[in-house]
């Protein structure tokens, strides 16, 4: 699908002008974004009434979460019929429409591919568990016995226990990396894969824009081997994909990978290998992780080891592959209350964020509010929360000893559903998400915190979001200059330099509540004018930088 003009040049479509290069992703978590018919649950009519808000914005396509028809185990992401559309956020004649509606306003719809699984209702999964020498028996993965302890298929699911549950119906174990109601399919049956490949092409031809591809590292597996991420066989499967599905086709492809280091990203976005446009990669987000607790037990925000992560993979993918660039999703806490600060300096720290984010090199996305800085759920007891996650590893981890105020502490912080409240329209009431009660609680802050306050504000964060992302659109240097980190050790400032010929954009960002000077070495002095605000700035030694300060200027 041809969304920008940007994607031909001259006649000649290359992978350095794709469209998605210069695009804005934003994702739409389809149960908090807006809820047309009261029921309390977001849907596809309450995005369609959004989409000139997003044209506002500024962004070219919207990563929808899955809204194909499931029982709901894990909102979604466990699809019992992946052509059919679930009846709490619309009908087929809905989806059209979005798809339709979005392409007037120049907004592509990205579809959430979620294909390491299915959910157990499934008719491919009924029909394996009810017969063993069914077709389908081969589309998932069966062993006789549990594993012994200690033993390499001895794997643990994403959402606690085992990741092998007997099935009664037929006497054996099946897999599944998350909640036992989503069992793993078996890539290893060609069969399956080409069922998918049709199932690709049924939405390509509808005229989706491309693919969120959920958990994808994982499709290689081979359980009886230990082997859970990154596969042997892994990227002969992208490539067959691409080959079947996306070939001669202008999608745009994101593979979520979070076992992708700045050494294999290439594998999976190199232009010439042909599996996907770009991944999600996680190495900003585990590193600050417990080792044993891990997401449960966060660790604060280390800048300097941060700042590394971001260099990393900016060097390893320029020229080579391509970035993803995002702060938060529907899995991560609000990246304002992560990683800025959502009391005081709420509005500064969001921008401020914004702006290092959207001046690197890669495609940025947007979660739904994150553009007027929403914070955090602020939930105080395990009656608040949702997410089957947060709900298991409570049983769990108290179970084994953990206190419950630590646990909740931890889901505080990490929950999933930190990013799931609605999203805050107006000070009307459940912050104009609904006129019915909502399926979880939305954030407190609603009446101070939403769309209809934060907009009309010039100095707010919607209208610095859509300062960046027009620079982004208009200066060539933003969306492929090289990236050179500067002040490696500082613990609070973040200060890159974007090259591009002749061209030079030094990014000045002050990550702390502190007023911080800038170091006597290490920083070119520069004096202009700030690009996002048009004010005059100098940079140089000893200039003191107001917390959560952040400029752009030509070098
Ligand atoms: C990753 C998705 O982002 C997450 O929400 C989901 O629970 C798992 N994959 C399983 O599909």
């Amino acid at each position: 699908m041809s969304i920008s003009p940007a994607s031909s040049h001259a006649g000649i479509v290359t992978r350095d002008m794709a469209w998605w290069q210069s695009a804005i992703g934003y994702q739409i978590y389809p149960a908090s974004f807006a809820d047309s018919n009261d029921d309390g649950i977001g849907d596809i009519p309450g995005i369609i009434g959004k989409l000139d808000y997003l044209a506002e914005l500024g962004i070219g396509f919207i990563w929808l979460s899955p809204v194909y028809a499931s029982p709901m185990v894990d909102n979604g992401y466990d699809i019992s019929d992946y052509r059919a559309i679930n009846p709490i956020f619309g009908t087929m004649a809905d989806m059209d429409r979005l798809i339709a509606e979005a392409r007037a306003r120049k907004i592509g719809i990205v579809m959430d591919l979620v294909v390491n699984h299915t959910s157990d209702q499934h008719p491919w999964f009924r029909a394996a568990r009810s017969d063993r020498h069914s077709p389908y028996r081969d589309y998932y993965i069966w062993r006789d016995q549990p594993p012994a302890k200690g033993t390499p298929a001895d794997i643990e699911a994403s959402f606690g226990g085992s990741a092998w549950s007997l099935d009664p119906q037929s006497g054996e174990y099946y897999f599944h990396l998350f909640a036992p109601q989503q069992p793993d399919l078996n890539w290893a049956n060609p069969a399956l894969r080409a069922e998918v490949h049709a199932m690709m092409n049924w939405w390509l031809d509808k005229g989706v824009a491309g693919f969120r591809m959920d958990v994808i590292d994982l499709i290689g597996k081979q359980p009886e081997a230990g082997i859970v991420a990154d596969g042997p066989e892994l990227h002969h499967y992208l490539r067959e994909m691409h080959e079947a599905t996306l070939t001669g086709r202008d999608a745009v492809t994101v593979g979520e990978a979070w076992s992708a280091t700045p050494t294999n990203a290439p594998l999976y976005s190199a232009p010439e290998r042909q599996e996907v446009s770009m991944v999600f990669q996680f190495g900003h987000v585990t590193q600050f992780w417990d080792e044993k607790l891990g997401k449960w037990k966060p660790k604060s925000i280390d800048w300097p080891r941060l700042k590394a992560t971001f260099a990393a993979w900016q060097q390893a993918l320029h020229g080579k592959g391509w970035n993803s660039l995002f702060w938060g999703n529907h899995d991560l806490p609000r990246a304002v209350s992560r990683y800025g600060d959502e009391g005081e300096y709420r509005v500064t720290s969001a921008k401020a964020l914004a702006t290092i984010l959207h001046l690197m090199e890669g495609t940025p996305y947007i979660y739904q509010g994150e553009e007027i800085g929403m914070t955090n759920a602020g939930f105080t007891s395990i009656e608040q929360y949702r997410d089957v996650e947060t709900i298991n590893f409570h049983r769990i981890q108290l179970a084994q000893g953990v206190a419950e105020a630590d646990f909740l502490a931890g889901a505080r912080a990490n929950s999933r559903d930190n990013a799931r409240t609605p999203m805050q329209w107006s000070a009307a009431p459940h912050a104009g998400f609904t006129r019915g009660q909502p399926w979880i609680a939305v954030n407190e802050n609603f009446l101070r915190l939403n769309v209809e306050l934060d907009r009309a504000d010039t100095d707010g964060v919607f209208q610095h979001y859509r300062r960046l992302i027009a620079l982004r659109r208009e200066n060539a240097l933003i969306r492929h200059g090289d990236f050179r980190l500067l002040l490696a050790d500082h613990p609070c400032l973040i200060i890159f330099e974007r090259r591009l010929g002749a061209e030079c954009l030094l990014v000045v960002v002050n990550m702390s509540r502190q007023e911080t000077a800038i170091p006597t070495m290490g920083v070119p002095s520069v004096q202009g004018r700030d690009l996002l605000t048009g004010k005059q700035v100098s940079i140089k030694a000893g200039a003191k930088l107001k917390p959560y300060a952040a400029f752009a200027l030509r070098c």
